[in-house]
């Protein structure tokens, strides 16, 4: 098929196989003549390991540990920082840890001996939550203060604006953990070949695994091939997670010189697998007599867990969104990453902006009550347009079409005249947010860093094969890339193969991550496409490459986080209607409207494939998505108790995009795998706030919670106005 307008949808390259049932996951795979692993875990938050009793092994097990790490070798795990232990050593600290990997030819013998392995510890208070790692409980255990990173960002003159400031409100807003629920558990296999190892996985980021495992043995990243077996999903949680299940798989096959193979199932997948950091957002907002803001100063505290790996990053994107969509005259940011004793806390998609975009969304909204103002009003006073400057003192560089997408929004969704006929309390509410998220890597992450490069590989039979490092995990790219290539080249889709990279074969593009496959390396498809079209009719084979560059005149010092943090948002509007039983407090979400602003979109259906995804997924974790640690360990260990709507929770969403084409994009493309998460948990708890009339600073709220809030909230109808739940005079 020839395409026509690049946005029109085709079929998905992998829809039939998916669909019937064809397409074959890591644990489908047969891996023959391969031992089985099973790790055995720290089953405490903190403590020292005192001694590890190993029953005796029958021929052809064996209980690995940290002490088989060749001499060449290291222990660690490179996910960004170099501090993630793939074996615990002297102590440990959070459940779950891996302490070592039983292996042997028979899948239940494994796992019946690694039950035997016996660990006598001496236990440590644990610090679980943000407030106990700030108050170092149990005693620091990560520099002096349990802080692994912090920044700070700086707009105008802060102190100046709050000496003028007639009021000064302070609040905090959290939010919880969340688990990812991919569609298959992680899993991988490891198998010896030649002179290297091949890693089979379920992944995001193949080149990845490969450089962070490769130092356990002392070898060099291109003695680890890694292939990407078909991944149904990942969201952020197989960036660096697969690197855990990896590295003892790889220790494990240089030791017993086989291959090794490991699948988690779904209780020990969420019970041991990253989560989304949970936050403890303060604000303190100076407003003018008018209820103007003249400066608004956060401390953003993020749950990072026992090891720091990615949390910086993460944290850093969640400071530099902290103003949302909004200009802010002055404005002062403090992020701090908090050690605890819980399972790491890594990417999730969004990476680090959804906390604090749901936090400035419902800080303005309450601001606004506080004034009596409707909060689109109150908001609409702040949108951010071209040219303005962000919270890192760059500027916005295109058009930003909030006005536009928020006209579509309104009008489909009568939000006006329900937003005053519904009054506060009245078991009705219409919630709005707004929000975005920066494309691609922060700064000059992309031209510093990852450095990407793609090839596309003509073949005497006029096919084109695309050689790159992305990954499908649902998103879309198997479709989308080809069909880059595709419309640039002239020649039908099915001409263009894109196969899951094996790091052997394809160059590095990057990881799938930070939404920047499309953006970034659609482009270089994009532009490899070109170069290649002059001579695809003359030449029978041939293979052309392309290498990012990053346009000039947006400067960005890492060092002290100033610049253009991103040159393409993706932006987005959502509203959200809900209606609340007043006896049981069970909220129906009448409606959902969304506007969102990607670009010149690739493949409308896969994107709004995504928005539906998205939207869902951040109301999960504004509502059902109760994933509690108590005391070290995660309460919610299965799906009947980590509670993920389906399609039967919420109702069908009206779904706009605006065109405003991306200068540096493929035909005009621009990230939004995360954005469409970004907004929706803000908007929602909005509806629900006013249809309850109380006001919610915490996610997320499960029906039971509603009822508390109902029972035991401050009503704003009945109360001064400047005493309000979570909102207080600080001056
Ligand atoms: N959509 C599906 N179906 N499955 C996924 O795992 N991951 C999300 C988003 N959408 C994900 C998804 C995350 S976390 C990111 S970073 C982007 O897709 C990555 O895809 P892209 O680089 O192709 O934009
Ligand atoms: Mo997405 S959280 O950047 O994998």
């Amino acid at each position: 098929m020839v395409i026509g307008d690049i946005s029109k949808s085709i079929r998905r390259v992998d829809a039939v196989a998916k669909s019937e049932g064809k397409t074959r996951y890591v644990a489908d795979l047969p891996f023959e003549n391969c031992l089985w692993g099973r790790l055995v875990r720290s089953s405490i938050p903190r403590g020292l390991i005192k001694s590890i009793h190993v029953p005796d092994l029958p021929e052809g097990y064996r209980f690995i540990t940290y002490k088989d790490i060749p001499e060449n070798g290291h222990n660690y795990l490179h996910m960004i920082a170099t501090d993630w232990k793939c074996f615990a050593e002297n102590d440990v600290r959070y459940v779950g840890e891996t302490i070592g990997i039983m292996v042997g030819p028979d899948k239940d013998t494994v796992e019946r001996l690694r039950l035997q392995v016996k660990i006598d510890y001496e236990e440590q208070t644990p610090a679980v939550t943000i407030d106990e790692g700030l108050q170092c409980k149990g005693g620091a255990f990560v520099n002096d203060n349990n802080i692994f990173c912090q920044l700070k960002l700086d707009v105008g003159d802060v102190d100046k604006a709050f000496e003028k400031a007639d009021r000064i409100v302070t609040e905090t807003i959290e939010t919880g953990f969340q688990e990812h629920i991919y569609l298959e558990t992680n899993g991988a296999c490891c198998i010896p070949e030649g002179d290297h190892y091949t890693i089979y996985a379920s992944a995001q980021c193949p080149f990845y695994i490969a450089k962070s495992i490769s130092p356990l043995l002392g070898i060099t990243p291109d003695k680890v091939v890694v292939k990407q077996v078909a991944t149904g999903g990942a969201f952020g949680g197989k960036e660096h997670f697969p690197d855990v299940v990896a590295g003892p798989l790889l220790v494990a096959s240089y030791v017993m010189k086989k291959g090794v193979k490991m699948f988690f199932d779904r209780e020990e997948d969420i019970e041991n697998s990253v989560k989304r950091h949970p936050s403890k957002i303060f604000f303190r907002t100076g407003l003018d007599k008018d209820g103007n803001i003249l400066a608004i100063e956060s401390k953003i505290c993020y749950n990072v867990g026992g090891y720091l790996a990615s949390s910086f990053v993460v944290l850093q994107r969640g400071c530099f969104h902290v103003t949302g969509c909004y200009r802010f005259p002055n404005m002062r940011t403090q992020g701090l990453g908090v050690a605890t004793n819980t399972f790491p806390s890594c990417a999730f998609r969004g990476f680090g902006a959804p906390q604090t975009l749901f936090a400035i969304e419902t800080h303005m909204s309450h601001i606004a009550e506080l004034y009596g103002i409707d909060p689109l009003e109150y908001k609409s006073r702040y949108f951010i347009k071209q040219g303005d400057v962000t919270s890192t003192n760059g500027r916005i560089v295109e058009r930003v079409m909030i006005p536009e997408m928020l006209e579509q929004v309104l009008k489909a969704s009568d939000y006006k005249r329900k937003a005053k006929e519904y009054k506060w309390g009245s078991g009705r509410g219409i919630g709005i947010s707004f929000y975005n998220h920066g494309g691609a890597f922060t700064g000059n992450g992309e031209q510093a860093i990852i450095k990407a490069k793609c090839r596309l590989h003509k073949f005497p039979n006029g096919n084109v094969e695309i050689l790159c490092g992305q990954t499908e995990m649902g998103q879309g790219l198997q479709t989308i890339l080809p069909k880059i290539a595709a419309q640039v080249l002239e020649i039908p889709i099915e001409k263009v193969i894109f196969q899951n990279p094996d790091t052997s074969r394809v160059p590095d593009s990057g990881p799938t991550a930070a939404s920047r496959s499309t953006m970034i390396v659609g482009e270089l498809v994009e532009r490899a496409a070109l170069l290649m079209k002059d001579r695809y009719n003359t030449e029978t084979e041939f293979t052309v490459e392309t290498n990012y560059q990053h346009p000039e005149g947006y400067p960005w010092d890492q060092t002290t986080f100033q610049g253009y943090a991103y040159l393409g948002y993706g932006w987005g509007v959502c509203a959200v209607e809900v209606e609340v039983d007043p006896c049981t407090g069970e909220v129906t979400t009448k409606g959902i409207w969304s506007s969102h602003d990607g670009g010149h979109l690739i493949d409308e259906k896969i994107v709004h494939g995504q928005v539906n995804g998205g939207v869902v997924q951040g109301l999960g974790w504004g509502s059902t998505e109760v994933m509690q640690n108590i005391g070290g360990h995660f309460k919610q260990t299965s799906l009947s108790d980590y509670i993920v709507p389906t399609s039967m929770d919420f109702p069908k969403q009206e779904v706009f995009f605006v065109e405003n084409p991306y200068q540096w994009g493929p035909f005009g493309a621009k990230g939004m795998g995360e954005l469409v998460f970004n907004g929706s948990a803000a908007a929602y708890i909005d509806a629900v706030s006013r249809a309850i009339g109380k006001r919610i600073s915490s996610i997320p709220l499960p029906t039971e919670d509603v009822m508390l809030y109902m029972l035991h909230g401050v009503n704003i109808d009945e109360k001064d106005k400047t005493d309000l739940t979570g909102v207080k005079e600080a001056k």
